[in-house]
This record gives structure tokens, sequence and C-alpha cells, in this order.
């Protein structure tokens, strides 16, 4: 089962686009089903899109902002078709509905605000300023993480092995990843030639989706259970974590899949380096540090059950924290479009934001 796409000439493996505008609809690989099944859902309401991103079919920081972004055109859209004169003020709770989807990735929160400001400025049919608004972030996204693989590669020795963990690849992006888009890039270059993939429990973003995704590109990918991670570094197998992020906070401190934490303070202790890898709309310079970044906390089935089977007691309860935070401290390297920041401090990462890439 791969993906037809045919790979683009100048930028090797980039085929997987998990977000597409096609039909007047947003088309969306259900993440849930892989990697078993390659099915695609088809969305057509800004609600349906909401419950998308509520229910994962669609996840990863950057790809929730892309889908709201389109969603917003079909919001805008129908309340147009209800009320050409008053179509804003009801689009308004919408949005407000829209965001409230996932709490953590702030790049949900980014990508609506952008187009709430184009929305405001529109005289008729917003339908296709929107749409092209909508098709710009995506496309920016894609030439983001292009721009992240170069400068996240040219950071690793010749030669080495990583270490991921979560999905921030393709298909948690418009397209090629960030984390994911370094290993491409790198794995081009001949930087990197081992991947080990952390499973990520509990929703198992690490086996089902990068697994999965490294293999469509003929990428060799080695799956480690997450408790795993310390020997290896502890064996001295790997040079690098390479991870995503939700959200950073404007002192440096990052968001990132449960699990992560745990991967940057093992990484201090065997000399590992750890490099966060994101486009500038993940930073978040209105929330002071990590400890002001709401973390999801999804339903204890996850934790309890295994692909739909029980496998914890009856009466057991699961404490099941979508994301966790890793403090400045423990980031060597922050990459995005603009630039990479080694030991990332509030004033540097302002600057960053800041810059133009
Ligand atoms: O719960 P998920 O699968 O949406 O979590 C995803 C992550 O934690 C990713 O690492 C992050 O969103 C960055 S994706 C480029």
């Amino acid at each position: 089962m791969r993906v037809a796409r045919p790979a683009d000439k100048a930028i090797p493996f980039d085929r997987i686009r998990a977000v597409e505008w096609e039909n007047d609809h947003i088309k969306l690989i259900d993440q849930r089903v892989l990697p078993g099944k390659l099915e695609h859902v088809y969305v057509d309401t800004l609600g349906g899109a909401a419950e998308a991103i509520r229910l994962m079919v669609v996840r990863g920081a950057p790809a929730i902002g892309i889908t709201a972004a389109y969603a917003v055109v079909l919001g805008a859209r129908d309340r147009y078709r209800e009320n050409p004169k008053n179509w804003r003020e009801a689009l308004k709770s919408d949005l407000d509905f829209l965001s409230a989807a996932r709490p953590t990735a702030v790049n949900l929160r980014w990508a609506i605000e952008r187009m709430h400001r184009l929305a405001e400025t529109i005289d008729g049919n917003p339908v296709a300023q929107l749409l092209e608004e909508a098709q710009r972030i995506h496309s920016e996204d894609i030439a983001a993480n292009h721009r992240i693989g170069e400068l996240g590669a040219a950071l690793i020795e010749p030669g080495s092995s990583v270490l991921t963990h979560c999905n921030a690849g393709a298909l948690a992006t418009g397209g090629y990843g960030t984390a994911l888009g370094v290993v491409r890039a790198a794995v081009t270059s001949g930087r990197v030639f081992g991947v080990f993939a952390n499973e990520t429990r509990p929703w198992l973003q690490g086996s089902r989706l990068t697994a999965w995704e490294l293999l469509q590109e003929g990428i060799p990918v080695t799956l480690t259970a997450d408790s795993a991670a310390a020997t290896l570094m502890r064996q001295g197998r790997i040079r690098w974590v390479i991870v995503g992020a939700d959200r950073i906070a404007a002192n440096g401190d990052v968001a990132n899949k449960i699990g992560t934490y745990a991967l940057a303070l093992a990484a201090r202790q065997h000399g590992v380096k750890f490099m966060v890898a994101a486009p500038i709309s993940t930073i978040d310079l209105e929330t002071p540090s990590g400890a002001d970044i709401p973390i999801e906390v999804r339903a204890g089935e996850e934790v309890m059950e295994f692909a739909g089977q029980r496998t914890a007691p009856e009466g057991a309860h699961a404490w099941n924290p979508a994301f966790d935070i890793t403090p400045a401290e423990l980031i060597d390297a922050i990459v995005t479009e603009n630039g990479v920041i080694e030991h990332p401090q509030a004033r540097t990462l302002a600057r960053l934001v800041g810059k133009k890439g």
C-alpha cells in the first residue's frame, strides 16, 4: 500500500500529504487506521473539521492548523450562504468552537487568527480570498519544513544515528515534516544512516505513523519501546534526539508529545544532543513559560486498552496527559525556517521570531 503522489524532483522523499483541498472538501488521511489501511476522510463543514481534529483523524500541530485554515473557508462559505450581511458575526462563534478542538498545539489558534484577520477585511463573498489564504498557509508550511530540514541536517555529524519520538513528519504537517524533515534531509545528504523511532505510547504515533511514513519513502527505521531510549543512549548508539513541538513558550520551554521530557533528561545524562524542529508558527511569545501551556489530558481508555482490547483490570484508573514540557535548558537547538538557535533563551527566541527567514 503506497501513496501514489509522484516524488518532487527537487526534494527527495516528499510525497505524502495528510491534508489536501479537493473539490471544495478537505481531504484527510485517516490517521486512526494507519498503518493497516490507507483511507481518506472528506470533510465539508467547519464542524466536521473540528470533529476530525478532536478525534485525531488529523493530528500534529501544523497539520491541525492547516486543517483549521481550510475549515474557516468552509465555515465562512456556509455563514455567507445563510446571511450575506452578517456572516462574520456568526462565524466568530464557529471560530471559538474550532479553536477548542485541541488545546495544546498553538498552530490551531495561530491559523484561525490569521484567517480571521483576513475575514475582517473582506467585502462580499469571502470564499475565494479565504481559500487563497488557507492554501498560502499550507504551502508556506511545506516550504518552512524544507528549510528546517536543510538547517537541522547541517547540525548532524555525517554517519550518525538519531532517535525521534511521536510523529513530526509529513503526516503531522503540510508535508515533509519538521523532525522527519530533518531526518529526510539528513538521509539525503548522507549524514544520517540509522533512524530509531520510539513507538510512543499510548496512541502509537511512532510505530503506526512514523514507521509507516518513513517506509513509504524507502527510509529504513528501527522501532524501540519508549522505555528502551535511555539504554540506546547509554550504549552510544545515537548522536541526536530530534522531535517536533506543539508549542514553544517565550522562554524556550517546549510542549511536545508525552515522553519528550524524559528523552531530554536521558539525552543530557548521556551526552546525546537534543533538537527541536518546528516552524515559527509554533512559537507562542504570548505564553511566558511551559508552566502556562495548557496540556490536553485524554481518555484513560487509551492507556488501559491496546488496539481496542482491554489490557488493564476492571477498576484500574489511568492518567493520560498527551503532552509534557521540556525545559529550555535541556534543549541544544531549536531549528526553524528563520534559522537555528542553540541553548534557547527568551531574548534569542524573540529575535528569531522577528527575523526574516
Ligand atoms: O497528539 P498528537 O499526535 O497531535 O501529537 C503530535 C506531536 O506531539 C508532534 O510532535 C507535534 O505536534 C509536532 S508535529 C510537526
